[in-house]
């Protein structure tokens, strides 16, 4: 541009000089005085020609060079890839010159280094490397009270000294005597526990031992829950057959007396009085063991007009033979048996309880019927099971305690005459429990 326009003024500057010389004649002085002008006016336009050029080369060459190292750059222009610290983040992905990358650390960290980096134009990152480091949150003593601090990733706990409980142990602990004249009585005692209380983030968080949990009011003391309670009518079932406990920090099943509570803690087995001596049935006594208790019973032979009886054995008296043509005393009963059953209250019917069998029946025919009062009837039946077999049947639930008698009658007919009446009495001891 600049060369151009200083050629343009130098043509003009002939074209002013020539028609003058054409109109009017000048003197030889005045033209060669005007031509040395003209040339004095060319070499300084020479002059300033050859500054430009060279001006302009110089540009040229300037303009090369920086086009040569932008073509270098676009080759390389990105700074090594950073990684995010461990236990932070890093924001910002581009590595190009000029750009910027910040770093956070999770929380519980403290950052250490630069928190944002540059990529310079060296193609290196400005800063230093940034690592997160974990924040020592005792390093502030936390604890109060002689408390010891747990350092932990972002919080920090107090294991505090005896007597202190709370989040820093800033809180007295009830003791039994300081605790009557602080605190209503129903919060004290072994079913009040201190707490464990850790700090995350600022917020408080407080724990109890398992089967405690915060009181509602303060986070500082554990109260006991009440399993017993909390699971008096769970749809699993009961915690306990029987009776549930509330125990400090957890509960235990109870049984009545007699029971034992079993293995696994929830059910309740019968304790057998009778084998193990604790009973106080006399020597001439047996003793029934029954569910939750036992019986003394005495098996005395009956007194029937007209027949003596005696006693073949512990459960059974046989008749004396009877004189011949005593018909009043061949009439009466051959044998008496007994037999005790223990069983639960409200046991489901019908049932089958208790079997009669001749076991070398005489006779061609064997009758079985059911004798006693209206509490037998109510309760009880009596049927045949095969040819020789009568069976008792419950034929309602007993609601226990209770004893109940019935007696089968065994005959065996010959033509319809009786040869023999065995009887045998069945005394049952229902139980107060269902178990
Ligand atoms: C680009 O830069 C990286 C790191 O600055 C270097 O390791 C690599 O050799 C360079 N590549 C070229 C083609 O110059
Ligand atoms: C009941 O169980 C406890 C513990 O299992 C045992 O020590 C005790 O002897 C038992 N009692 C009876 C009467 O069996
Ligand atoms: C056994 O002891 C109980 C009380 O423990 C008493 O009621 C009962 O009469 C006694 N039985 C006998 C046969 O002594
Ligand atoms: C049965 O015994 C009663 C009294 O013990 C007696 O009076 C009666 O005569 C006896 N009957 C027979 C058939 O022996
Ligand atoms: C007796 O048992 C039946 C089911 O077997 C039950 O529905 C009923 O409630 C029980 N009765 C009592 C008094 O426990």
């Amino acid at each position: 541009m600049l060369l151009s326009a200083a050629i343009v003024t130098t043509l003009l500057c002939f074209c002013s000089l020539l028609p003058a010389s054409g109109q009017d004649c000048p003197s030889r002085q005045e033209i060669q005085g005007s031509l040395k002008q003209v040339q004095k006016l060319l070499s300084a336009h020479e002059a300033s020609y050859l500054q430009s050029l060279h001006n302009l080369k110089k540009k040229i060459n300037l303009l090369h060079s920086n086009a040569g190292k932008q073509t270098t750059r676009t080759t390389n222009s990105t700074c090594p890839k950073l990684d995010a610290p461990v236990n932070g983040r890093k924001l910002g992905k581009s590595q190009s010159i000029g750009h910027e990358v910040h770093f956070l650390c999770d929380p519980g960290y403290e950052l250490v280094g630069s928190e944002s980096r540059v990529c310079q134009e060296s193609l290196t990152w400005s800063g230093q490397q940034t690592t997160c480091r974990d924040i020592n949150e005792c390093s502030s003593s936390p604890c109060l009270n002689g408390g010891t601090c747990v350092d932990e990733v972002n919080q920090f706990s107090c294991v505090c000294a005896k007597g202190w409980a709370g989040a820093t142990c800033q809180s007295p602990v009830p003791t039994s005597t300081a605790a009557a004249s602080t605190l209503p009585a129903a919060t004290t005692g072994p079913f009040v526990r201190p707490s464990r209380c850790s700090i995350v983030q600022g917020t408080t968080h407080c724990t109890c031992e398992p089967g405690y949990t915060i009181s509602g009011r303060d986070s500082v003391t554990c109260t006991d829950i009440d399993e017993c309670e909390l699971f008096h009518n769970g749809q699993a079932g009961r915690l306990c057959l029987h009776a549930c406990v509330n125990t400090p920090g957890g509960y235990r099943c109870s049984c009545p007396v007699g029971y034992n509570v079993t293995r696994d803690g929830r059910s309740c087995k019968d304790i057998d009085e009778c084998a193990t001596r604790q009973n106080n049935c006399t020597k001439d006594q047996m003793c029934i063991n029954t569910y939750g208790g036992f019986q003394c019973v005495r098996v005395e032979c009956p007194k029937i007009p007209n027949a003596t009886y005696v006693k073949t054995s512990p459960m059974r008296c046989e008749r004396n033979p009877c004189p011949v043509d005593n018909k009043a005393c061949s009439q009466t009963p051959n044998s008496f048996s007994y037999h005790y059953l223990a069983v639960v209250s409200n046991l489901s019917a019908p049932r089958v309880m208790f079997r009669v069998s001749a076991l070398r029946p005489i006779g061609d025919t064997l009758r079985f019927s059911l004798l006693g009062g209206k509490q037998a009837r109510r309760h009880f039946t009596v049927q045949r099971s095969d040819r020789v077999t009568g069976q008792l049947m419950l034929v309602t639930p007993v609601q226990g305690p209770a004893s109940l008698e019935a007696e089968v009658e065994m005959s065996e007919l010959e033509k319809r005459v009786q040869l023999g009446r065995y009887i045998t009495k069945v005394t049952m001891f229902v139980s107060q429990y269902e178990f």
